[in-house]
């Protein structure tokens, strides 16, 4: 083939075919398809490749460099030169889960981020080679549409013994992360005539915007600090929720033992689907028991779902979910239509990663790792920000800090901003931002124990000017022996 498509010449042509190169490089570098610092073929290639003497080529060359198409760097050829810029790209979407653009700060305390420096790079490519070594012509072919099979077998053994999930390899299907899992079963329930999924409230508000955007309903029901209301769903008439049981985003509310009953009741009495969204169940930093998946409850009714994106990297796209038998099917069917299944050689090296011991050891180590750095948090706050509490179950990247009513959140994150400390308000994610109780999402996952500390320092600061004109003061102080009462509004 060819070095470019469309450099050719003809020798019908009444142009030279010096010119020929030459006018078809130049259009191809103005149209945009040849890009600045594209390496072009030596002229003995290129000579080699058309069929004409290499001086042709040279000739060509020399012309578009004296033009300034083309620059010829010492030692490394002839290229598209850098100033014939490309137009700039479009705007990218956002994401499920980013914010757009984000000022610099010297402190990100966002929530959703893992640690990526933790990211165990050695334990991984060993992996990635054993995977890629091991597998013959045949692995490399599509794969099953639910996932390898090796891997679909690791992930029911390790779901089992560290979730408590009920299921088995056939049940298990491999995903791009938690959020394809969540466009197929939006796609799956609306073509069984369910067009409103009833969601938390607060929940992570991208989810509440994907939902709309692939044709479904949410329905806010509120939580409070035992998890969802459960009651209040069963008047939604809902026939489906999303929830995320063990650890609520983002309160951090573990549903309890009653409320677990009663949303398998639900589920049975109204033949309604379950969605567990076990978005960081793996990275429980709690002394006691973690508690198990709700899917345990009712198998036949709950999807469990889990990703890589907290535990590993968000950037690896890579997520499971445990089907119910009967969903199986209309699943595989949808996903039939959508694409042809998940990386293979991912998967391989995933399985093997599991098979090793690798996960489990990376995960002790980023939960001891986290709960250093939560801990740091925790004292830090206590003593920078009288008044607040952190609310819900010491897990995952996040922390729930309620602010005294009266707060003025927005102007807080501004007054931290200020203090080149990034963080995000709680009203966010709530369906009635305005009815909210003032709160902050603090993640801990991406700064290191001692800069945890100088960034809730520096909130802390920021928190201290308030009622300095930024905002209203809160009607008083509370110790932290009686912080405010209650920790999530209840909102309709
Ligand atoms: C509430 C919640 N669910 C799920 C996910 C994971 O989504 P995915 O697996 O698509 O990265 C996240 C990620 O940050 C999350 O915050």
């Amino acid at each position: 083939m060819a070095w470019h498509a469309l450099v050719d010449v003809s020798r019908n042509s009444a142009l030279p075919l010096t010119a020929q190169i030459e006018s078809t490089l130049r259009n191809e570098i103005s149209a945009g398809a040849l890009h600045p610092g594209t390496r072009l073929p030596s002229s003995r290639q290129l000579a080699e490749d058309l069929g004409v003497s290499r001086s042709v080529v040279v000739e060509a060359y020399g012309r578009l460099i004296a033009e300034g198409y083309l620059e010829a760097v010492r030692g490394s050829g002839t290229r598209v030169a850098p100033h014939m810029a490309a137009p700039p790209a479009p705007p990218g979407l956002p994401t499920l889960l980013d914010d757009g653009l984000v000022p610099p700060a010297r402190w990100d305390l966002r929530g959703g981020t893992a640690g990526l420096t933790g990211f165990p790079h050695r334990e991984w490519l060993a992996s990635y080679q054993r995977a890629l070594s091991g597998a013959g012509p045949h692995d490399l072919d599509y794969p099953p549409l639910s996932g390898a099979a090796a891997l679909r077998e690791e992930l029911a053994q390790y779901l089992g013994r560290a979730r408590g999930v009920l299921t088995t390899p056939g049940q298990i299907m491999v995903m791009s992360g938690f959020a394809q899992a969540l466009g197929l079963l939006c796609s799956v329930l609306s073509a069984d005539g369910i067009d409103r999924i009833a969601m938390e409230d607060p929940c992570h508000h991208r989810q509440r915007q994907f939902l709309q955007e692939v044709g479904q309903r949410p329905v806010p029901v509120p939580v409070d600090a035992e998890g969802i209301d459960v009651d209040a769903l069963s008047r939604t008439g809902a026939r489906a929720v999303l929830v995320t049981p063990a650890h609520q985003f983002p309160t951090g509310a573990t549903l309890t033992a009653q409320r677990r009953e009663a949303l398998v009741r639900w589920a049975r009495d109204t033949d309604a689907w379950v969605i567990e969204d076990d978005y960081d169940g793996d990275l429980w930093l709690e002394r006691g028991a973690r508690p198990p998946a709700l899917q345990r409850l009712a198998p036949e009714h709950v999807v469990y779902g889990g990703t890589a994106s907290k535990s590993l990297a968000p950037g690896l796209r890579f997520g499971w979910l445990a089907v119910p038998a009967r969903l199986l099917a209309p699943l595989e069917r949808m996903r039939s239509h959508r694409d042809l299944g998940s990386d293979i050689v991912t998967q391989l090296a995933f399985a093997e990663f599991l098979r090793s011991g690798h996960f489990d050891r990376h995960l002790r180590r980023r939960r001891a790792r986290y709960r250093v750095r939560r801990e740091a948090l925790t004292q830090s706050v206590r003593r920078h920000l009288p008044g607040a509490r952190i609310a819900g179950a010491a897990a995952g990247l996040h922390a729930y800090l309620s602010l005294p009513p009266g707060t003025d959140e927005a102007a807080l994150v501004e007054r931290a901003l200020r203090r080149s400390v990034l963080v995000r308000g709680g009203r966010r994610y709530h369906r009635r931002p305005e009815l909210a109780a003032p709160a902050l999402v603090l993640g801990y996952a991406a700064v290191p124990r001692t800069g945890i500390a100088e960034a809730v320092e520096a909130l802390g600061a920021a928190y201290a000017e308030r009622g300095e004109g930024a905002g209203p003061a809160p009607a008083r102080k509370f110790s932290n022996s009686a912080a405010p009462p209650s920790v999530m509004m209840l909102s309709g």
